[in-house]
């Protein structure tokens, strides 16, 4: 076999979605609705038990958002059908795991450290958790990732930038696990808005099983509506939505959300004026006493090495000032993971942190 055919094959064969996913979730009926069987513009809708008189919310969302996930497909460059939409990305984190894990004997792969959400749905849903130790510069360790697989494990979470280092995972090392392994990598791509790295997304074509995660809640400045995205094969997106609650995205959250997609420089600003104070309180906390490192970021925080991370947590806590404690997490040891501020913000924690 040529190196061309055999990109081919794992181009046009992909990974065979059906076979991965759990049986009684293939074979299960979906809830269904009498909206989702009538095709065109009804004029009387008398299906739902809804109340008839006109409110905003008197009927029932779109299950399936399509009205966002139109506008979305063009700002991603992603078909629509490719688009998952939940109440948050934490919605798709759980149901990932829920139709591709059996309780007891599939497991998940994620890396230490990594975001918390990974392994509490996992041990919501009794699903075993293989944690792979990133590097000492948190990058992925690719050969003690592929030793550490079983036959039984069915999804590796990969965070990239990665939560709470706050760095991006080699593009290169996550092509190797994407190649390599036949279930699925999901990529966490909450924090990709503060990087100029292309998302994953792009890959979608080559990948079948790769799963890609987005945010409304961190550059789009959304956390309080609630809506992720996942990006994925048809077939992986298909699973998603027969087994998600019927109207998981409420009638408000699309509204705004569909706004806040005709003013994408909105959010550009507001990307730019952050990644531009992350600089000036990376600087600022360089020149502190109590500051031991700041670790490079390709997000919208700082993971920072200090003296005493606990009594730094608590001190600033005393002052109303909320930082995250990470010194008990793997190779954060007295680290603090501070969100950039307003400018304001980060000169009121600069000036608390002088007088420690
Ligand atoms: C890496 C990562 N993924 C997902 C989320 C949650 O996103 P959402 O608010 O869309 O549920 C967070 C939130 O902190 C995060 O850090």
């Amino acid at each position: 076999m040529t190196a061309n055919s055999a990109n081919m094959t794992k181009k046009e064969t992909g990974t065979d979605i059906q076979k991965l996913v759990r049986k009684n979730i293939l074979a299960m009926k979906p809830y269904s609705s009498a909206r989702d069987e009538f095709k065109g513009e009804a004029e009387i809708f008398l299906d739902a038990n809804e109340n008839p008189y006109p409110s905003p919310y008197n009927r029932y969302p779109d299950p399936l958002q399509w009205k966002v996930k139109e506008k979305l497909s063009v700002l991603k460059k992603v078909n629509a059908e490719q688009i998952f939409l939940g109440n948050g990305s934490d919605e798709a984190i759980d149901l990932i795991i829920r139709a591709f894990c059996e309780p007891n004997r599939d497991s998940i792969l994620i890396t230490d450290p990594t975001y918390g959400m990974y392994a509490v749905c996992a041990e919501l849903n009794a699903v075993p958790i293989i944690k792979v130790e990133l590097t000492t510069d948190f990058d992925l360790d690719v050969d003690n990732l592929f030793s550490a697989l079983t036959p039984n494990t069915k999804v590796i979470f990969l965070c990239s930038p990665n939560n709470p280092t706050g760095n991006l995972l080699s593009h290169d090392k996550i092509v190797k696990v994407l190649e390599g392994f036949p279930g699925l990598v999901v990529i966490d791509e909450a924090y990709i808005d503060f990087t100029s790295t292309e998302s994953f997304t792009q890959q979608l074509p080559a990948y079948q099983n790769l799963v890609v995660l987005q945010t409304f809640s961190k550059a789009w400045g959304l956390a309080g509506l609630r809506l992720g995205m996942a990006f994925a094969c048809k077939a992986i997106i298909d699973i998603l939505n027969k087994i998600k609650y019927p109207y998981n995205v409420n009638i408000q959250t699309q509204e705004i959300a569909l706004q806040a997609l005709t003013e994408v420089t909105k959010k550009d600003n507001a990307v730019k004026e952050i990644i531009e104070q992350r600089t000036q309180l990376e600087q600022d906390l360089l020149q502190l006493p109590i500051t031991e490192h700041v670790y490079p970021s390709d997000a919208n925080f700082l993971l920072v090495k200090v003296k005493d991370a606990p009594g730094t947590y608590q001190y600033l806590m005393d002052k109303k000032i909320i930082v995250r404690d990470r010194s008990k997490v793997t190779l954060c040891k007295n680290c603090i993971r501070i969100t950039v501020g307003t400018p304001q913000e980060n000169e009121n924690l600069i000036i608390a942190l002088k007088n420690l």
